[in-house]
């Protein structure tokens, strides 16, 4: 990790933007809490999306839907059967693994680890790993070894060692030889492909990566007893899996793995209740929840996450023009937002890492600390998902098409077009589907800065340059000292700004001013209004820009405005 990735990950936890969930108690791998920083920061970016996409427009309409879903849903539009991953299992940790995703050791590194000494370093994952570890070594793998343990790390102490060739996974595979063993292998890392038969990891196998649950007032275990209680085992010619299927099928629900499957099922609810027409929009953000085998990088993945999500329907004539137009537009979201606009790119799909429904996908990605990462998908989801759900439910989702389509509308096809109306068609789908958690982690990585201690004997000192829209706090309002005659004015002040909807706070530490305004650069609060002597005179006060540090007077009716047409750039 990266001494500035640190950096940030310590400014969130020390200044309320982030906290791992249920900390006291010892933490839950993958699951974050919000502080009241993150909160806002995370309410703010999807305040700008849902302005943009909803309040700005006429063709959008918002939706919340629910986020238990009942299995014939995700049974039609593929995803009990299509959304998997292949995982392996380490049989000693119980821990999953995506097999092409087991880390790959440097093989100079592992070398030079190794030293002279007679000992080579194997690294698990945590203590309690290693032990077992050690154990399953000196009882199984290869008695008599001599080892030793050093927190995560089992020394494996040995006369020589020649590393072999590196197996599938890019693993390393060491050959040891004791003074008691003729030879050992054993995989350096602990985690290496199946295809290198460790004594860790089991063959790969599909895994589904919904968190599957059951609506039942019955626990489910003895449901399956009490029914198969009643069975005669002489009629019964199915496997227990399909037997167990049956009894739990009626009450089995899952948490939403995306929250477009809502969109699609209320298609005719929406069209009937808003009269929308084709184009037009359903937009939703929400929680979505995926069980990932792999967790990783904070909350860029995590099994509990939110996103924006806009299904724009459109005629098949017209869905290449509306995907190249949604492509643009949602690029130009992450660009407006970014200070550093070359850290975003797109990125096409190539055909075989598409999802099960999609026609088309070009991803918004973002220059994380560790590399490009997807930061948004925008999918030509073609009429999979409504003709899934026609096709199971009888729903009527086709759309009837009148007026002759015109060869000069740019918009359109004309191959596509139909020869005669009135046409009837189901109509296909564009999507923008953006993680709520990994663009919030992307534009605090964007926008942190480090400035470092100079000779004025100024300390080093961070900056969060968020665009104010996304900024958690707008304004602070500083009463220059403690002195009790500065705070009537201050308050004045903050009230004027909260009554507009902007979170203003009063900032009445004791610390000296410019300390009070590197502690708001810090958390990126973009303007801080300071009532001094002065403003006690002609109640004129100082308001000071967070990224350049200057500083206006103006009188303190105006600061309101001031931040508000500022907000609007
Ligand atoms: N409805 C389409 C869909 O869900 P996706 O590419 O699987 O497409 C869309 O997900 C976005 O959701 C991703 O670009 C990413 O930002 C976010 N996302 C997906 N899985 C996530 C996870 N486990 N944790 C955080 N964000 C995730």
């Amino acid at each position: 990790m990266s001494q500035k990735f640190r950096a940030l990950l310590d400014l969130c936890k020390r200044r309320g933007f982030l906290y791992q969930s249920a900390e006291i108690y010892g933490g839950l791998r993958g699951a974050y809490d919000y502080g009241p920083l993150g909160v806002e920061l995370k309410k703010n970016i999807q305040l700008s999306w849902w302005r943009q996409h909803v309040y700005f427009r006429d063709d959008v309409v918002g939706l919340d839907t629910s986020i238990i879903t009942p299995h014939p849903v995700l049974k039609a539009s593929g995803h009990v059967d299509e959304f998997s991953d292949l995982l392996v299992d380490c049989m000693l940790t119980r821990e999953r693994f995506r097999p092409d995703k087991a880390p790959a050791l440097d093989f100079n590194r592992a070398s030079s680890d190794c030293g002279s000494g007679g000992k080579v370093p194997m690294l698990a994952p945590d203590k309690d790993t290693a032990e077992l570890w050690q154990k399953h070594i000196t009882e199984q793998l290869a008695p008599g070894i001599k080892t030793s343990l050093e927190g995560k790390k089992i020394w494996l102490h040995v006369d020589s060692f020649t590393p072999s060739s590196k197996t599938l996974s890019g693993s390393i595979v060491f050959s040891m030889v004791d003074k008691n063993l003729d030879s050992v292998t054993i995989p350096y890392h602990g985690y290496v492909s199946p295809d290198s038969q460790s004594p860790f990891l089991t063959p790969s196998r599909p895994f589904n990566l919904m968190f599957k649950t059951f609506l039942d007032p019955i626990d489910p275990v003895e449901r399956i007893i009490h029914t198969t209680q009643q069975h005669d085992p002489s009629q019964q010619q199915r496997t227990v899996r399909e037997e167990v299927d049956d009894i739990l099928r009626p009450s089995t629900v899952y948490l939403r793995p995306e929250t477009a499957q809502g969109v699609f099922i209320n298609f005719e609810q929406v069209t009937r209740t808003m009269k929308m027409k084709v184009p037009f929009g359903i937009a939703q953000v929400g929680k979505s929840f995926r069980n990932e085998i792999r967790l990783e990088h904070g909350i860029f993945r995590t099994p509990e996450f939110e996103q924006m999500e806009l299904e724009y329907f459109v005629s098949p004539w017209t869905s290449g023009y509306w995907y190249n137009y949604w492509r643009k537009l949602r690029y130009n979201w992450w660009l407006t937002h970014a200070c550093h606009p070359e850290d975003f790119r797109q990125r096409d799909h190539e055909s075989d890492e598409m999802a099960h429904y999609a026609v088309g996908c070009t991803d918004v990605e973002f220059k994380y600390p560790w590399g490009w990462g997807e930061v948004e998908g925008v999918a030509h989801r073609g009429n999979y998902d409504l003709t899934q759900h026609m096709k199971t439910t009888g729903a009527k989702f086709e759309v009837i098409e009148n007026d002759q389509v015109s060869q000069d509308d740019a918009t359109v096809d004309m191959a596509l077009a139909p020869k005669n109306t009135p046409a009837k068609y189901v109509p296909h789908v564009i999507e923008s589907s953006c993680g709520l958690n990994r663009a919030m982690l992307a534009f605090l990585c964007d926008s942190f800065h480090q400035i470092p201690a100079d000779g004025n004997n100024q300390p080093p000192r961070n900056i969060l340059k968020l665009h104010p829209q996304l900024a958690p706090i707008k304004c602070a309002v500083m009463p220059l000292t403690g002195k009790p005659e500065f705070l009537p004015l201050a308050q004045k002040i903050a009230q004027s700004i909260r009554k507009h909807g902007l979170y203003t706070v009063i900032e009445t530490q004791k610390l000296k001013i410019g300390k009070r305004y590197y502690r708001h650069d810090e958390i990126g609060t973009p303007w801080c209004v300071t009532v001094d002597y002065q403003s006690l005179e002609d109640e004129s006060v100082t308001i000071r820009e967070r990224d350049t540090g200057e500083q206006h007077r103006i009188h303190w009716k105006e600061v309101q405005m001031y931040i508000s047409d500022k907000l609007l750039e």
